[in-house]
């Protein structure tokens, strides 16, 4: 049997990872600025994390969720703190788009209306909703074609009340940091006033923070920016290191009765030993400060290169825009530069690497940059 093609493959094999770096079949070793798709949060293979899933499948590794599991409630309690939504239920899946279609499905239960509201260049997932959602018609099929949704420029209010009026609107849904649409930053004034508006029209806000999350933007929720309390959160990448686990944070005025969302897999013993273990080491080493302190040092770094048309994100989320492809330069930066880096669109670089960077990292990612840049 062959592989489905899923993405174009690099020609690279890592066997290996150690905090910021991973190692291929060859014994070369990489400075990891992509994080496996903002994935990887405390860094490859941490102690404490390897131990604390280990252990755990050494006792148990799963059971169904028809049994008391401590290990949900640990991981809910930890989160709720470190997050600042104590208050907040969490309900646990394996994966984003997983997240973003019960984070859907809840918010038309609740509210019995069945329009979405999202926005130009959003992403959200491939599943049913979730793609629906998502602005990208050459991955929405027929059938995902049939959830009504309204896709609106981010940023514009008054285009969203107008459609907020028009009053079948289950919910808005907007990324925190807007990740596969190039890291672009929703205007904090914005995000007020969707909150508002979504309160006056009697939708819910649900915001993905499934890439933006988990402390990559320098706050633990890039939505806590804007200071609003959205109705749903959803997060998935950052949560588990690695280990596939998401969910959805639900606000304590929704009301979702029991079995509405169900799963097998989510919220297993694993997993959670992982999402434990991310949120003790992200809270032991300060990695959303990191992110915020290292993160600022990047940007400001990078903000002195001419050839960049464009800098956008916040923290350990940064999208770097040329006027040209970017397709060799992080070609080169791979296998001249040793350096692993995500694209957006054809002309952004993304940055997105464990939030164990140092200042010494960004230097030297910011030098072979500049060096291959100063050769074109
Ligand atoms: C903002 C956002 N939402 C949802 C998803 C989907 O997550 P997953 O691939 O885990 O389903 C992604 C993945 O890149 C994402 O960036």
């Amino acid at each position: 049997m062959k592989l489905f093609d899923v993405y174009p493959l690099f020609d690279i094999v890592p066997v290996s990872g150690n905090g910021c770096y991973i190692t291929d079949d060859q014994g070369v070793e990489y400075l990891d600025l992509y994080g496996g798709h903002a994935v990887i949060s405390v860094g490859h293979s941490h102690p404490e994390y390897v131990g604390k899933i280990s252990d755990q499948l050494k006792r148990i590794g799963f059971y169904s969720n028809s049994v008391q599991n401590p290990l949900q409630e640990e991981l809910a309690l930890k989160l709720g703190e470190l997050s600042g939504y104590p208050d907040y239920a969490l309900f646990f899946c394996n994966s984003g788009a997983e997240a973003n279609e019960n984070a859907l499905k809840l918010a038309s239960f609740h509210t019995g209306k069945d329009r979405i509201v999202a926005f130009d260049k959003a992403f959200h997932g491939r599943t049913s909703a979730a793609v629906a959602v998502t602005d990208n018609p050459k991955i929405i099929s027929p059938l995902n074609d049939s959830v009504k949704r309204t896709l609106l420029p981010l940023n514009d209010a008054e285009k969203l009340e107008a459609v907020l009026k028009q009053s079948d609107v289950a919910a808005v849904i907007v990324e925190g940091i807007q990740g596969v649409g190039g890291c672009i930053v929703p205007d904090p004034a914005f995000l007020q006033a969707a909150s508002a508006l979504c309160k006056q029209y009697g939708a819910l806000l649900i915001v993905d923070e499934i890439q933006s999350g988990y402390g990559r933007s320098g706050k633990f929720f890039a939505h806590q920016y804007a200071a609003i309390r959205p109705d749903i959160i959803s997060v998935a990448k950052g949560m588990g290191n690695g280990f596939p686990i998401g969910g959805i944070l639900i606000s304590p005025e929704l009301k979702p009765w029991s079995g509405m969302l169900g799963t097998t897999f989510g919220g297993n013993y694993l997993a959670c030993a992982a999402g434990i273990a991310v949120l003790d080491i992200m809270k032991k080493e300060h990695l959303v400060e990191n992110a915020l302190e290292t993160g600022g040092y990047l940007f400001s770094k990078l903000s002195l290169i001419p050839q960049i048309k464009a800098l956008r994100g916040k923290g350990l989320m940064i999208g770097i825009e040329f006027d040209f492809p970017v397709a060799q330069i992080r070609k080169q930066l791979l296998f001249d530069e040793k350096i692993f880096t995500g694209v957006t669109g054809s002309n952004v670089i993304r940055v997105l690497p464990p939030l164990t960077l140092t200042k010494a990292q960004c230097d030297v990612f910011v030098n072979a940059l500049v060096k291959l840049l100063n050769k074109l």
